[in-house]
């Protein structure tokens, strides 16, 4: 058992963000299921959008990009507080030791992504994540006030539920008193207790069967904050990137970042024909909702896999220093993107819905707060802007870090939580049942809750998924507990939190486009669990 002042689920950047500053005040212990660095921040290529040229750029600019990117549901309040606290919170970033790309005059060299009508994305070449990553990580590693325990995997908040009580969601009473996580190295669950606890846990790409987001994005902080009776709020709207490198039988797929169509990249068909201004004024660099979908309908009137992504008009140097991780990506199965086209089809990327938060990362249970991917702030609406998440995550880790230091010493945890029960579990001898659910849910959502969606084909995977749901469920309650079971079960659970918020929009908007329904057919409104 261990019992600490903060209690950090997730080393990712948003994670790594606030325990940086909370440690200031208190000890902080991150519980992270993989090895430390592991997470989507680390994948992350493009990089950060934020207003650093006040000439051309404004915070205004910014704003009305990020509004209509989020096609009406954005909170405007949270969009301009993290547009206007942006450029602090990254200049911290760059303090804590973060390199961003400048050019020869010396000032950042800022790149271009859709939706954004200005050139205001610092990145490090096209590892800009991994880059973030390393920085935070270092800092982290000398500060003697934080510990990070990996391979932990946090399994459920504990509540007052784990002391016998009735939680209602309804009642706003709840409090959060920390987790039980599974040491993957023992096999057993410990009990972390907290005064403050923070949700930092990423996204769930692996709730599809093609996806950008390494192994360790199952939506876990979303499952397990909705079994604790936390709000969650837009699941149904999936961030669908368009350009996931076509490259069959590799999981997860690897991204040819969006800043390659900042660079001039163009999308063609397979005959070499240009095909985003049939769709889109704003061609290529059209919001990701908007391409993503135009190439999936090119792919179904052509009957092709991919459609292909040309970039040859660029002299080959400056491909070569700003974009090495893509290229020598591409050249490890054959194709020289200085030469060739690149074939390339969408691919599950970013969950814009998730743990309902308020300004402060508040969630509506006490003393738990949630930053990062995980969490639904308000500021993506029903559509994220490229670039605009490794943003949010900072600035939010500094308000709830804001918060949470004036009230965390008066939070008291209850001496009566008990450690983890296990009784009746035995251990599995059938784990490729898990792998086959894995795989089932992951293809009824691809196949039935993707780009496209109608009423038809959510009702077919909700059936599905039902299924799935309890055979998973009633081996839970008799299998001891592994960190693949648990991730099925996280897996399903976001997955129905998907369909269910999909069913109840009846209309087209952002992200979540049915046949059945046309475009902002409902007053703007969020679904909320
Ligand atoms: P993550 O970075 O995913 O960290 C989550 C952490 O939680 C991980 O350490 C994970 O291991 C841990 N965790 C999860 N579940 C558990 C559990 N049960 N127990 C313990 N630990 C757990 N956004 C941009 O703004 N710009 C970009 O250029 C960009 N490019 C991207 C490229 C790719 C390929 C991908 C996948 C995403 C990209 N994004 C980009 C999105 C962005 O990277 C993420 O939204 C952001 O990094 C999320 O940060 P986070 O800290 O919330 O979560
Ligand atoms: C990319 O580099 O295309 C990813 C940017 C993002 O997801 O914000």
């Amino acid at each position: 058992m261990r019992n600490v002042d903060f209690l950090v689920i997730g080393s990712g950047i948003a994670g790594l963000s606030f325990a940086l500053k909370a440690a200031q005040y208190g000890k902080v212990l991150i519980v992270t299921k993989a090895n430390e660095d592991e997470s989507n921040t680390k994948y992350a290529q493009g990089g950060v959008a934020v207003v650093v040229d006040k000439v051309e750029d404004s915070f205004d600019k910014h704003i009305e990009d990020t509004l209509i990117a989020g096609d009406g549901l954005c909170d405007k309040h949270i969009v301009e507080i993290v547009v206007k606290e942006g450029p602090a919170r990254i200049d911290e970033i760059i303090q804590y030791g973060t390199h961003f790309d400048k050019t020869k005059k010396g000032i950042f060299d800022l790149a271009k992504e859709g939706g954004h009508s200005e050139s205001r994305v610092l990145h490090y070449k096209d590892i800009t994540g991994f880059e973030i990553e390393r920085a935070l990580l270092a800092q982290i590693h000398s500060n003697p006030n934080i510990e990070i325990l990996t391979h932990y995997f946090a399994v459920e908040l504990i509540t007052q539920h784990h002391i016998g009580e009735f939680v209602d969601k309804k009642s706003g009473d709840i409090e959060c008193y920390g987790i039980y996580a599974l040491n993957t190295a023992t096999n057993k669950v410990e009990k972390f207790l907290s005064k403050v606890t923070l949700m930092a846990s990423g996204g769930a790409g692996h709730i599809y069967a093609t996806t950008t987001n390494p192994v360790i994005a199952t939506g876990d902080g979303i499952a397990m904050a909705y079994r604790a009776k936390a709000k969650v709020r837009n699941m149904e709207f999936i961030q669908f990137h368009p350009t996931a490198l076509y490259n069959p039988g590799e999981y997860p797929s690897f991204l040819i970042s969006e800043a390659v169509r900042g660079f001039g990249g163009v999308l063609k068909t397979k005959n070499g024909e240009e095909f985003m201004q049939n769709y889109d004024e704003r061609g290529s660099l059209a919001p990701r909702d908007i391409v993503a979908r135009a190439i999936d309908a090119e792919m179904k009137k052509s009957g092709d896999d991919f459609v292909y992504l040309d970039i040859r008009h660029r002299a080959k140097a400056d491909i070569l220093s700003h974009f090495p991780n893509i290229y020598a990506k591409c050249l490890s199965i054959g194709i020289d993107m200085t030469h060739d086209l690149i074939p390339v089809t969408p691919a599950a990327h970013y969950m814009c819905g998730g743990i309902l938060v308020d300004e402060f990362g508040k969630s509506s249970i006490h003393r738990l707060y949630a930053c990062g991917e995980c969490t639904s702030t308000g500021l993506h609406g029903a559509n994220r802007l490229a670039s605009n998440s490794l943003l949010e995550a900072p600035v939010f880790a500094h308000r709830i870090f804001q918060h949470a230091i004036k009230v965390f010493k008066d939070n008291v945890i209850p001496d009566n939580i008990p450690e983890w029960d296990e009784t009746d579990t035995k251990l599995s001898n059938e784990d490729i049942l898990v792998t086959h659910n894995l795989r089932e849910t992951q293809k009824v959502m691809s196949d039935y809750v993707g780009i496209v969606r109608s009423d038809f084909r959510l009702e077919r995977a909700m059936r599905r998924l039902g299924l799935l749901h309890d055979e998973t469920e009633s081996f839970y309650k008799k299998t001891t507990l592994s960190v693949k079971l648990c991730e099925l079960r996280n897996v399903i659970q976001n997955a129905f939190l998907v369909i269910k918020s999909a069913m109840m929009r009846k209309e087209s908007r952002g992200l979540h486009y049915t046949t059945d329904y046309k475009p902002h057919a409902q007053k703007p409104h969020d679904t909320v669990f």
